[in-house]
């Protein structure tokens, strides 16, 4: 939004919050305001979290209330990034504008505290987790991991193997920091590695074998990623959980031992949830670019441009997407271009924050019949107009350092011939793809 824009919305919102205002009484924080908060804000802001203030009681909001008019009037807070103008999304926690407008109004009117009776119950969260039931599995990293007082880490890597006999059907996810003071952002990626890895390969933060598929990836409040009813994500004994530690420093030095709860489907599932990268193919100036091939990102360039290409095959279901890059990422747009020659922008996330590795979960998951394309377009911010350009004088190479850049348009589907209430193992195993690897830019 440009600033314009920005200023005229707050406008908008202000006068049609000074009317719902006249019409029921100025908003109170007891009774307007704190269901906002609750429902929105406490995921982060609470006791233990990563917001820096906690937003629970009268006492603690009110001190912050026009810092708070300011950022949810900007957009800033609840972090989002999606474009409102394409797809909907189930984890989308940007507040209405009624909601805006409320805030707007309690904080003209002096943030009145109103009647004590109508503060709702303060929000409950179970026990560090955030999923309705405590986890069937709780995955620990395998050691505490140290953080040296300062200095920039590389990511770093720890492997656990996969503890199951047989497969397991996994409806939710969560994956929670040891130490919120240093666990930057995290993810866990499925992988497979050589039976020659010794246990001591597995603990030193090099990575070992290749991407894999991301199981989830943690961002600041983010908690549990559940799948529909139904649907789940399947994971094979013989295979490792990556835990892909980005760690900051911050004076002293620390330690930190993030883990994973996972939770097993109870009921019969039908669809199995693959993840893939969506860049099947590598595109550049209308040329396709064979693995490999692709060239570095030029020093000082502020828009180097990317189009990642999958053909669909099958008719698949589309649940969620999660852009991925590093420093110098800048945009990525998802587009759908259907068999009948209608294109369609499911996701656009026309400002990137490697800060929120944000998965967006489709409200209605998302039809693509076979004979679609999937492109994402992406584009590069290696100049010095970007704030988070470590050096904008070299050159770029692709790499797992937040430093280096990667290309990865991460989406989860599902295939719909797949349905394993209908078929029988055996057709379901032949019809799998060849444990698809994704064709990642690594
Ligand atoms: C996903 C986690 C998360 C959610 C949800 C969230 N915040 Fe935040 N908030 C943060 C973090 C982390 C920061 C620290 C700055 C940053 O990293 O952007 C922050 C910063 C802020 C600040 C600025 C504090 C300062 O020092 O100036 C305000 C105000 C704020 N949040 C209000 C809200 C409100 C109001 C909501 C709900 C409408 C909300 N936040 C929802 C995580 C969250």
């Amino acid at each position: 939004m440009n600033i314009r824009a920005c200023v005229a919305s707050v406008v908008l919102f202000g006068a049609a919050g000074a009317n719902a205002a006249d019409a029921k009484g100025t908003p109170t924080f007891t009774r307007d305001i704190a269901p906002i908060l609750y429902d929105r804000c406490a995921v982060c802001h609470r006791e233990g979290d990563i917001g820096p203030m906690k937003l629970i009681t009268y006492e603690q909001v009110r001190p912050w209330s026009r810092a708070i008019k300011d950022v949810v009037a900007q957009g800033k807070m609840p972090p989002w990034f999606a474009d409102p103008n394409h797809g909907k999304f189930r984890n989308d926690r940007r507040l209405t504008k009624e909601q805006v407008a409320k805030i707007v109004s309690w904080v003209a009117a002096g943030s009145p505290k109103g009647d004590p009776k109508d503060l709702p119950p303060p929000p409950q969260f179970a026990d560090g987790w955030s999923f309705k039931r405590p986890p069937d599995v709780v995955i620990e990293m395998p050691l505490h991991a140290k953080v040296p007082a300062d200095g920039i880490l590389d990511m770093q890597n720890y492997y656990v193997k996969v503890p199951f006999t047989e497969e397991k059907w996994v409806e939710a996810v969560e994956l929670r920091p040891g130490n919120r003071s240093v666990v930057h952002h995290s993810i866990v990626n499925i992988v497979s590695l050589p039976d020659t890895v010794k246990p001591e390969d597995l603990i030193t933060g090099k990575k070992l074998g290749r991407i894999g598929w991301k199981l989830i990836g943690q961002a600041p409040g983010k908690g549990a990623e559940s799948h529909h009813h139904g649907t789940a994500k399947r994971i094979v004994p013989g295979t490792y959980f990556e835990f892909n530690m980005h760690y900051t420093t911050n004076g002293k030095e620390q330690t930190d031992k993030s883990v994973l709860g996972l939770w097993f489907a109870k009921d019969p599932i039908h669809h199995e949830v693959l993840t893939t990268s969506a860049a099947q193919e590598l595109w550049r100036e209308g040329q396709k670019i064979p693995r490999g091939k692709l060239p570095n990102i030029p020093a000082n360039v502020d828009n180097w441009e990317i189009v990642g290409k999958m053909a669909v095959k099958d008719d698949i279901t589309v649940y969620s997407m999660s852009p991925h890059m590093h420093f110098r990422g800048k945009d990525m747009r998802y587009t759908v271009s259907y068999p009948d020659g209608r294109d369609e922008v499911v996701l656009n996330v026309p400002k990137y924050n490697y800060e929120w590795q944000l998965n967006y979960e489709f409200d209605n998951p998302l039809k693509v019949p076979a004979g679609s394309t999937i492109s994402v377009l992406a584009h590069y911010d290696n100049s010095k107009n970007n704030p988070r350009n470590p050096a904008p004088n070299e050159e770029v190479i692709w790499g797992q350092q937040s430093w280096n850049e990667m290309f990865i348009p991460w989406m989860e589907y599902s295939i719909d011939k797949l349905d394993m209430s209908k078929l029988s193992r055996e057709e379901i195993e032949k019809l799998r793809r060849p444990a698809a690897r994704p064709a990642i830019v690594e």
